[in-house]
């Protein structure tokens, strides 16, 4: 795979590309998106192959493909994570935000508080808010520069109207793979206040060197009767178009629960969808994948030390995610100043940190998930935009 090969994506109502003067002000023709989780790499061939057999087909009917699709999802699960999984413990949303959103209307209810720990991925506030639901935040506090949780402080904090607590794992931004010890700690803070424990595990594939990521299934299998999880093959493969994503439930009573839910809303699957998780949970698709993570290493490699070696600046040191984390509070800069400088003097489009929650105040989030000649020219751009600082 040529990750290097640019693609160029504007004027295809891309998203991240052609929305990002309308939100950024970031100018569309010589800014650099770096902000929604996707890539700019085209997805496998064994995925692309497909689509085309599909479009070439030309009749696009109702289809049965759940054996392939669950098989390939239960053959990725074990063989990438040593996790097993249960065709019957599948379902399928319409991508993780949905399956969030579905988690909250089967288990909860309007006023129920809903923990998160921040600074978190922004889409599960924004869900659990228009449910009606309450956010909870507990802040993760850093301790040279990786983030940690503090159960004692948000054990004090709650106050039995939390019912559901929601992990990133591994976590965006900020990019910690959580540790068994961890994992162990969050299972059991949610059985202390009897809370439903919501893992979403949709940056699993993306983790680098040394770190292991552990399926919260496999940490703490005592929790399942508590336990959602929730996985996609969309940010591994980079088809997050294809809005599919997997919300699957070991405990039977609880799948049942679901199951009705989804019924009554008559949601079920689109078929691109299914036969690209189908193609890309394959053999071909881990090799790709493992050059993809290598690949991303590089990125993330490039613009740390490019980062970090201009002062005020610190990029947080990611064990997984291609979302690298900028703390500025060290050029004592306003919120306002750091921002404009990036905008509008680098033309580059980075996530707000404020969106992602208490903690997130002071920090730019940036998708190195792109051509390294792309990283490179946002480094030299950076360095520009801040070069009074050197
Ligand atoms: C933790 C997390 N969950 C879910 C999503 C989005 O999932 P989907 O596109 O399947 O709705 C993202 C996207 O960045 C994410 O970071």
């Amino acid at each position: 795979m040529d990750f290097d090969k640019i693609i160029d994506r504007r004027g295809t109502h891309c998203a991240k590309w052609d929305m990002m003067s309308d939100l950024y002000n970031v100018p569309g023709d010589d800014g650099l998106a770096m902000w929604v989780a996707d890539m700019d790499f085209a997805v496998p061939d064994v995925v692309t192959n497909k689509m085309r057999e599909m479009a070439d087909h030309g009749v696009y009917g109702y289809v049965n493909c759940d054996s392939p699709y669950k098989d390939a999802i239960r053959w990725w699960m074990k063989n990438r994570h040593g996790w097993d999984v249960e065709a019957d413990a599948i379902f399928t949303t319409t991508g993780l935000v949905n399956g969030v959103g579905m988690c909250l209307d089967t288990f909860t209810q309007p006023g129920d508080g809903i923990v998160l720990f921040t600074p978190v991925y922004h889409a599960f506030a924004k869900v659990i808010r228009n449910a009606g639901r309450e956010v909870v935040e507990c802040q993760l506090v850093q301790n040279d520069g990786r983030y940690e949780m503090d159960f004692e402080a948000y054990d004090a904090q709650m106050t039995g109207s939390e019912k559901m607590v929601i992990l990133c794992s591994p976590h965006n931004p900020g990019g910690r793979v959580w540790t068994q010890e961890e994992l162990r700690a969050v299972a059991d803070f949610a059985k202390r206040h009897d809370l439903m424990l919501l893992s979403d595990e949709i940056h699993h594939d993306l983790v680098y060197g040394d770190a292991k990521h552990i399926p919260m299934q496999n940490a703490a299998p005592d929790i399942t009767d508590r336990l959602l999880m929730l996985t996609a093959p969309s940010k591994t493969f980079n088809f997050a178009g294809m809005h599919t994503g997997q919300v699957i439930i070991p405990d039977p009573d609880l799948r049942a629960q679901f199951s009705r839910r989804m019924m009554a809303l008559a949601l079920s699957p689109n078929s691109p969808g299914q036969w690209a998780t189908a193609c890309a949970y394959s053999p071909e698709g881990a090799t790709w994948v493992d050059e993809l993570v290598a690949y991303l290493d590089g990125n993330r490699q490039m613009f740390d030390a490019a980062v970090n070696a201009i002062p005020g600046l610190r990029s947080t040191e990611l064990q997984a995610t291609y979302l690298a984390w900028v703390d500025f509070s060290g050029t004592g800069m306003s919120r306002e100043e750091f921002t404009a400088r990036v905008e509008q003097g680098a033309k580059i489009a980075a996530n707000h940190g404020t969106t992602f929650g208490t903690g997130g105040e002071n920090f730019l989030r940036f998708n190195l998930g792109t051509q390294r000649s792309r990283i490179e020219e946002a480094c030299n751009r950076l360095r520009e935009a801040f070069s009074d600082l050197q």
